[in-house]
């Protein structure tokens, strides 16, 4: 779905960005330029970020 309307960014590229690496918005921000222009998806950003960053710390503490 789409995160960020002023860019066309969709969820999947912020998951993509997060598998990449980036572990906050600003990373995010910086990649793909999510939240740079109205700001309203900043909100549904963070959130698909923290949500990565907490599936990541749980399939590392299952290997
Ligand atoms: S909807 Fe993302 S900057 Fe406007």
């Amino acid at each position: 779905m789409y995160v960020c309307i002023c860019r066309q960014i969709t969820d999947h590229q912020i998951r993509d960005v997060c598998r990449g690496g980036a572990s906050s918005l600003t990373d995010v921000r910086t990649k793909l330029g999510v939240a740079s222009e109205c700001g309203k998806c900043g909100k549904l950003a963070q959130t698909i970020v923290n949500e990565y960053n907490k599936a990541a710390i749980f399939v590392n503490a299952a290997c």
